[in-house]
């Protein structure tokens, strides 16, 4: 359990308090997800679902306003490093969460005990988007190679510790240790975020949808999404949708990338290519993981999700 006052991956300062106590509209839609589990992905498909596919209206506006995260957001006022990354995913200064009108699109990568009590109260919809932990951690591994440490020993921005390989990443990605909350974002492994959630999937407000599935079916979960939003879609704007959040299509989309963020906070070089929009796709964890690695990965993932009936696809 993580104290009041936490300290996230990128090593910012966060009032749980503020956060839980955080006014929510009861039109408001969550989108939820442990990190590099679609979340980018996601932040382009549902603002497209809500204006009926009119990309032209998203072009200029940075889907970081878009799709604001609420844990960024609330900490601008207290932490200036924070100010400084939410300028690099170029949120104007001075933004803030009252200003956006409704229906809002809020996002978030914490975990549901530390989200805002309204969210159940109010019954707001929430959409949350699972991805198999494998191909997570890989996901993770690339990012954090790049990421901001914490900050809890100096309390200064400084520079990630270079990752030699996957083989030093991994044990950290299974155990929560004291200075690696750039791997668990929140102090929170991968189960202690998902099987809530899919705990509550048949719940009215909530949609529960694989990562998996939307690489398998894009234009089915655009579909699905649409439904759960009550907003009417023509065949043509599913097409449109999907096409426009292709893989292809989104690696050539700046406003996507979060190519500031990229470069400045994370240090990635352009030729590097961003780690939001990276290779994406289910099973390149084979690709990296040795027998070894993977016998252990199961032996911890069963233990996670034992007594859940949870199944994560792993490969297509
Ligand atoms: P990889 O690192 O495996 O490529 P998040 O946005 O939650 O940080 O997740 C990032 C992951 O989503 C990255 O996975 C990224 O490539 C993938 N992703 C982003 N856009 C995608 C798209 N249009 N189609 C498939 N995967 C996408």
């Amino acid at each position: 359990m993580v104290d009041a006052v936490t300290i996230v991956n990128a090593g910012f300062k966060l009032s749980i308090d503020k956060i839980k106590n955080f006014e929510v509209r009861s039109d408001d839609i969550f989108l939820l997800t442990f990190q590099k589990s679609g979340t980018t992905w996601m932040k382009e498909i549902l603002p497209l679902v809500m204006n009926g596919g009119d990309i032209d209206a998203i072009t200029g506006t940075p889907r970081d306003v878009l799709i604001p995260h609420i844990e960024f957001q609330l900490s601008v006022d207290e932490d200036p490093v924070m100010r400084e990354v939410q300028k690099q995913f170029l949120v104007p200064d001075g933004f803030q969460l009252d200003q956006l009108v409704s229906p809002r699109m809020l996002g978030s990568h914490l975990r549901s005990e530390f989200l805002p009590r309204d969210i159940d109260e109010k019954r707001v919809k929430v959409i949350y988007v699972a991805r198999n932990p494998k191909d997570v951690a890989i996901s993770s591994y690339y990012f954090c190679k790049g990421a901001l440490s914490s900050r809890i020993e100096t309390n200064e921005p400084v520079k990630a510790k270079a990752y030699q390989d996957f083989s030093e990443f991994l044990p950290e990605f299974f155990e929560i240790k004291a200075r690696t909350h750039k791997v668990h974002y929140d102090g929170t492994k991968w189960h202690e975020h998902v099987l809530p959630w899919w705990e509550r999937r048949h719940d009215r407000n909530v949609l529960f949808l694989k990562y998996e599935d939307m690489i398998r079916d894009l234009k089915a979960c655009v579909r699905q999404i649409a439904e759960f939003l009550d907003v009417h879609l023509t065949d043509g704007a599913v097409d449109k949708i999907s096409d426009h959040c292709s893989f292809q299509s989104m690696k050539n989309n700046q406003m996507a990338l979060k190519s500031n963020f990229c470069t400045n906070v994370l240090g990635v070089k352009a030729e590097e290519g961003s780690p939001f929009v990276r290779i994406g796709g289910v099973g390149g964890w084979k690709n990296t993981f040795t027998v070894a690695q993977n016998e252990t990965f199961d032996e911890i993932y069963q233990e996670w999700i034992k007594g859940s009936d949870l199944e994560m696809t792993f490969e297509l």
